[in-house]
């Protein structure tokens, strides 16, 4: 049984979608979760509250993890309330999808800032911490868009393709502190970001689905919690797919 009584765990944009599902797993399996957001305040606090209505322990932060600033006084909350951090998991995300010719640079650079510089700038500051303690997790949230590419997401492929070098690259740093860094590789998961694509494009993912059928921001929850589980200790560096045989 994977059991993470004791342990803290950060998740960024936790308020909605496979980031909220991250936090609630993350709890039920005994963590004492900070639950970041941007924007949506309410949401944050409604999952803080299912948290703890099951029992658990759970903070909601605003914080946008593309300013060093936020993220600097996140950490800091983090540890005033809970004293540590044991896990963290890069989950906060945006689309800005466009064709490359058409693609208007401050949307490049958005998705960019959020979606790379983000998992630099949380990491960090996590690995700051942990290394001290000589233990940690970080889980990084991808895409099968980062291995495989699509067209009119540049912005996004090339953001989430980052994520997995950076991770592989830390994931060497940090090993000899104990410390393991993957990736989760999500396909066509339901959330908010894919219930707003055109019908025609959600058929035709769904034609590249092997399992045939989109999945559920669960069963992405079910990974990480595995990764940020002592049951994973020996996996780092690694790419996680879970997209119904999207990608093989
Ligand atoms: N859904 C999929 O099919 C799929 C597939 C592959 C990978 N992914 C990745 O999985 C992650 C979650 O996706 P999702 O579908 O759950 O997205 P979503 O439903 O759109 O939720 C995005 C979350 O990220 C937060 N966020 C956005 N910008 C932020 C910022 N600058 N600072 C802090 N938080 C921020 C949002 O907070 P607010 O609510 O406050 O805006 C929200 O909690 C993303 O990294 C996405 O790229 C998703």
């Amino acid at each position: 049984m994977m059991d993470l009584k004791g342990m803290t765990a950060l998740i960024t944009g936790a308020s909605r979608g496979i980031g909220r599902a991250i936090a609630i797993y993350l709890a039920e399996l005994g963590a004492q979760v900070a639950v970041n957001y941007a924007s949506s305040e309410e949401q944050a606090r409604e999952v803080v509250e299912q948290i703890k209505n099951r029992g658990g322990r759970a903070m909601a932060i605003k914080a946008d993890v593309a300013n060093v600033r936020d993220v600097d006084s996140m950490f800091e909350q983090v540890l005033a309330e809970f004293g540590d951090l044991h896990i963290l998991v890069n989950n906060a995300g945006i689309n800005r999808d466009g064709l490359l010719i058409r693609m208007k640079q401050e949307d490049w650079d958005a998705v960019l800032e959020t979606n790379l510089k983000g998992v630099y700038n949380c990491s960090k500051e996590a690995a700051r911490i942990m290394i001290k303690k000589r233990r940690g997790k970080i889980i990084n949230i991808s895409s099968v868009v980062g291995v495989a590419g699509n067209a009119g997401q540049s912005n996004y492929a090339a953001a989430k393709a980052g994520i997995i070098g950076f991770s592989k690259a830390i994931a060497r740093e940090l090993a000899p502190r104990n410390i393991q860094v993957n990736v989760v590789a999500p396909g066509f998961i339901t959330t908010d970001m894919t219930d707003k694509l055109p019908e025609a494009v959600k058929q035709d993912m769904l034609n590249r689905i092997p399992l045939g059928r989109y999945g559920k921001p669960q069963e992405v929850a079910y990974v990480v919690g595995f990764l940020a589980s002592d049951k994973s200790q020996y996996i780092t560096g690694q790419v996680i797919h879970v997209d119904g045989g999207m990608i093989m």
